[in-house]
């Protein structure tokens, strides 16, 4: 509590410190940090833990999220699962246990938000954990054992859909720490869709005139693909390079490659029938260029857990590359089709994708561009009931 000069008392900010690491993190975190900065009663503070590091992977998302730069940069580069949960966490406790701040706020699932809520939990200081309670129930992949772990060491979990709030009960979670407050990736894609870079301006940039003119033709599809399961094991993706190409054949492809799948296609030398195809490779794309492209796509195919959700919003049909989804609500009531991860069934639903009419979907509860707002009145109120 403090005092004005004229003796009345004011309650003081509650400090949060709110980290991000991997560049989900950062669509997730503009709005939050927008809406506290706006609430006089949150004086927030920035982390990146530098798990991404490269300005295509996160440098850029600063820039035209307009996210202030971080307070503290923790460095702490690429490794393996372990190695960066460790380094994290290694950096990140002397920050924390000098500061000690009221509340430490995680977003997603990635290394990022499992080490920072480790740490934080064994210093006492409560863990808000937005995005919580999805399940994809397979613990091959390590963002559902980081999702697990989080959710146990937080006291404060909010959610993007009520699915999640039954799944977190379901797990034993007191209903008290868990709210429903819609989806902050969301908010930033609503913010950020009116002014998105003109597709043709995007596809000009990247590629010849002869593609660009195809495009105009027959329209495109925009590909996304990085799950450890999809390119880390060479049959897997050469499978799916060569369902990709065949799939360009009828609708020209757009694919915005993540560093750790240009990697295994170079040492796979999978790129040759890559050009050689109706599909125009380009680096990670900015948010601008990758949203006006998937607003204006006839179809998506990906395997990452953001498209799933941002092609729901947009009402463009998707195509999952994987045998289960933590979100199903897009498929439940938004555009979103589980395919498996077999190539042979991409294909086919990939064909029969471009000759229906494609799966249209309603926009789900509280996807509204509100959540931050949600978010912060929920941290506040969570501190003040538990002011010592
Ligand atoms: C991470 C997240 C994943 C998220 C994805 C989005 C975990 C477990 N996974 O996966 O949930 O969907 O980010 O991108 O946290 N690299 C660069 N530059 C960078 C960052 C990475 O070249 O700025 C390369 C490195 O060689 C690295 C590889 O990409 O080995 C993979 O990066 P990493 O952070 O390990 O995991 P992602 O696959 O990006």
């Amino acid at each position: 509590m403090l005092s004005t000069n004229d003796g009345s008392s004011v309650l003081s900010a509650y400090q949060i410190d709110c980290i991000v690491g991997a560049r989900p993190n950062l669509m997730k975190i503009a709005p939050i940090l927008r809406a506290f900065t706006a609430n006089d009663r949150v004086k927030a503070r920035l982390i990146h833990t530098g798990q991404h590091y490269d300005d295509s992977m996160s440098g850029i998302f600063f820039e035209e999220l307009g996210i202030r730069p971080p307070d503290i940069n923790l460095d702490v580069g690429s490794g393996t699962n372990t190695e960066q949960t460790a380094r994290i966490m290694l950096a990140l406790e002397p920050v924390l246990a000098s500061s000690r701040p009221d509340m430490l706020l995680v977003v997603g699932d990635v290394n990022s938000t499992l080490a920072a809520s480790l740490v934080a939990s064994k210093l006492l200081i409560p863990v808000v954990h937005v995005e919580a309670g999805l399940r994809s129930n397979d613990r091959t992949m390590p963002e559902e054992i980081n999702r697990l772990v989080v959710d146990r060491v937080s006291d404060l979990l909010l959610t993007t859909d009520q699915a999640a709030n039954e799944q977190l009960i379901r797990e034993g979670v007191d209903g008290d720490q868990v709210h429903f407050v819609g989806n902050v990736m969301i908010d930033t894609l609503l913010a950020n869709v009116k002014h998105c870079r003109p597709v043709l301006e995007t596809i000009a940039k990247y590629s010849s005139g002869a593609f660009k003119d195809v495009c105009e033709r027959k329209g495109y599809g925009i590909v996304t693909l990085h799950r450890p399961s999809n390119v880390d094991e060479p049959a897997q993706l050469k499978g799916l390079v060569e369902a990709l190409v065949d799939i360009s054949e009828r609708l020209p492809l757009i694919f915005a490659m993540h560093p750790r799948t240009r990697a295994r296609i170079e040492q796979g030398e999978l790129d040759g029938q890559l050009s050689a195809a109706q599909i125009l490779v380009t680096p990670p794309l900015g948010y601008i260029e990758m949203i006006g492209l998937m607003k204006g796509a006839r179809l998506a195919i990906t395997d990452s857990g953001g498209v799933q959700e941002e092609t729901t919003a947009l009402g463009v049909p998707c195509l999952t590359v994987r045998d289960n989804t933590e979100r199903p609500v897009t498929v439940a009531e938004g555009t979103n089709t589980l395919v498996g991860s077999s190539p042979n069934t991409l294909r086919d639903a990939a064909f029969s994708a471009l000759s229906n009419p494609g799966k249209r979907g309603r926009i789900p509860d509280l996807w509204d561009g509100q959540s931050a707002e949600r978010v912060t009145d929920h941290v506040i109120a969570y501190l003040d009931h538990n002011r010592s």
